[in-house]
Parts: C-alpha cells; structure tokens; sequence
C-alpha cells in the first residue's frame, strides 16, 4: 500500500463512520471482537543499566521464554536521535554496518541528517551487544556466540517507519496484521498512540506505552539458533480514531547469505532440531511467499 493512497483514504473518509470494504477483517481478527478486556499480565520492562548482570540475565532470559518481548528503559536522548535520524526517510534503509549503507539514495536534508543517523546507529549498537550477549549468557552460552551466528559486525541495521493515519472505524481493521519478525531482534520506538498487541496465552493483548522505552522482540532467527528455548512473538498492530501512530523499528537482519539453524549446542537425541537451516535470504523469500494478502492494512510505510 502507498503512502499516499491511505493518507487520501484517511483524509477522504475521516468524517465518515466508514472504511473500504478492503480494509475490514474478518471478525477472528478484528480488535474490537479479540482484544483481552481483563486484567491482563504486562510486559516485562527490564532495566538494562541494571549492574547486577546475574539478574539482568534472568530477567531477560525469561522474558524472551515467556513473552518473546520486553521493553527497556532508554537512556536519555534516545528518542529525539530516532526521530531526528528517521526524518523523512522512505522504505526500508540499511544504517549499520557502513559498507552496505547506499547514502546515494538517502534524503539531501536536513544537512545534519547523515551525521544523526550514524549517531543514532552507533547508539543503537551498545543496545544490541549488551542484547546478543545477555541473551547468549541466559541460554548457558559463551557472551559472543548468538551475535556471531547470527552475522556478527555483518548484521544489518534496518531501519523503518510505519505511520498509522487516524482510522474513523480502529474497532473493524488493523495497522500490521499477526506476523513475527524475520529478523533475529526487533528494536522498536513507539510514539505515544497505544496500537501494538501481542499475544499470549491465547488473548491478544495491549503493550503498555511506557514513555523513553525501547520494546525489544524475539524476533524469528533467535527463535531458530535458540531452536525454540526463546520464543519470536507473535504481534500485531491496531489503530485510533483520531490519532496518528508511528513506530520506528530498527530489524536486527542477518546477512542474506548467511546460513541459519538450531546451534549445535541445543541438538541431541532428546531435542532434534525444530526448525530447517538455510541461508537467511532463502528464509526470507519463503516466509514472504507464504503469506497470502487478504486484507489492505491502515498503515502508510515511510
Ligand atoms: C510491526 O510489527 O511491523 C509494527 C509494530 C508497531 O508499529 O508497533
Ligand atoms: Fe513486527
């Protein structure tokens, strides 16, 4: 769906009490019908500059068992790099590591824009070592080993943005429909609209916004290499009546040619690997091509 065409749809339809025909789920899936209206458990929120780093493993290696994703508390600034760096970008843009960032096709302004980015990039990369490695430790693994399985100083950074425009019908559609990440871990900035779900123990559920919080999903490659002791969440997005949402990921991704399974160290003759090895692009291409698109999605891809 382009840009354009939801934002003349949302402008067009706003005063209406009606959306096309082609966005309305089927009632399995709207979030009127699905969303968990109890108490529902939250989130782990989990702070990462936690010195006592025993617990923090805990913490985390629990969460990414049971939950698939936790939010952490950022450290000051985070926020205004994230928007300042993703600034009118379009599509998807690669901004870590350098040799694979094509600046050709990046925005001429503002003029700082670069210099925000490789800023905002090179925070982002403290975020995601002290990740793999409390992750690795909480599988009884070595610090190093799931940030090289999953492409070490290859991993690509990419980065998103999704704009969910004011909906006049948010109980009958959704923004992203229920998927996982393909990517080894999802690092996500959300504005301050509540939208994101996931779901768990058979109810979809909201994510709490918590204000300078980055949310953290399992994404499908460390469910892979972890053969299924971490689990990819499964999530979804919904939308308001009169509000924008947007949300920044930045997918984790190993190198398309890079060869992914369960690690060695998960196998034997109690647990035989859950999921195939292949190279990541050929996952990448089969999960795509699985997926049959049904419905059009309130959402507007930057
Ligand atoms: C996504 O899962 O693609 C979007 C998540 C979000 O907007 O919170
Ligand atoms: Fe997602």
């Amino acid at each position: 769906m382009e840009f354009d065409r939801v934002q003349t749809i949302a402008s067009l339809s706003f005063d209406k009490e009606a959306i096309p025909e082609e966005f309305i789920m089927p009632e399995k899936e709207q979030p009127a019908i699905t969303t968990f209206r109890g108490l529902a458990p939250e989130i782990p929120a989990i702070d990462l500059s936690d010195p006592d780093q025993e617990k923090l493993v805990g913490l985390i290696a629990d969460a990414s068992k049971e939950w698939g994703i936790f939010q952490v508390i950022l450290l000051p600034n985070y926020r205004v790099l994230v928007r300042n760096s993703s600034n009118s970008l379009r599509k998807r843009k690669r901004i870590w590591p350098p040799p694979s960032i094509n600046y050709q096709f990046w925005p001429a302004n503002p003029p700082s824009y670069r210099e925000v980015n490789e800023e905002y990039a090179k925070y982002t990369r403290d975020v995601v070592d002290k990740l793999f490695t409390t992750l690795s430790l909480g599988l009884g693994l070595e610090g190093h080993v799931l940030k090289e399985a999953a492409g070490g100083e290859q991993i690509e950074y990419m980065l998103k943005i999704n704009y969910y425009p004011p909906c006049p019908r948010p109980d009958l559609t959704l923004g992203v429909e229920a998927h996982t990440d393909l990517s080894a871990i999802t690092i996500l900035v959300p504005n301050e609209v509540p939208g994101l779900q996931i779901f768990k123990d058979d109810h979809w559920i909201e994510a709490k916004y918590i204000p300078d919080a980055l949310i953290i999903h399992i994404g499908d490659q460390i469910e892979i290499l972890s053969n299924g002791k971490y689990k990819a969440v499964l999530h979804r997005t919904t939308v308001a009546k009169d509000r924008a949402r947007m949300s920044w990921p930045v997918f984790l991704e190993p190198p398309g040619e890079l060869v992914v399974g369960p690690l060695p160290q998960f196998i034997n003759k109690d647990n035989p690997p859950k999921f195939k090895t292949k190279k990541f692009k050929d996952y990448t291409y089969c999960k795509l091509n699985k997926l049959p698109r049904r419905r059009e999605v309130w959402v507007a891809q930057m």
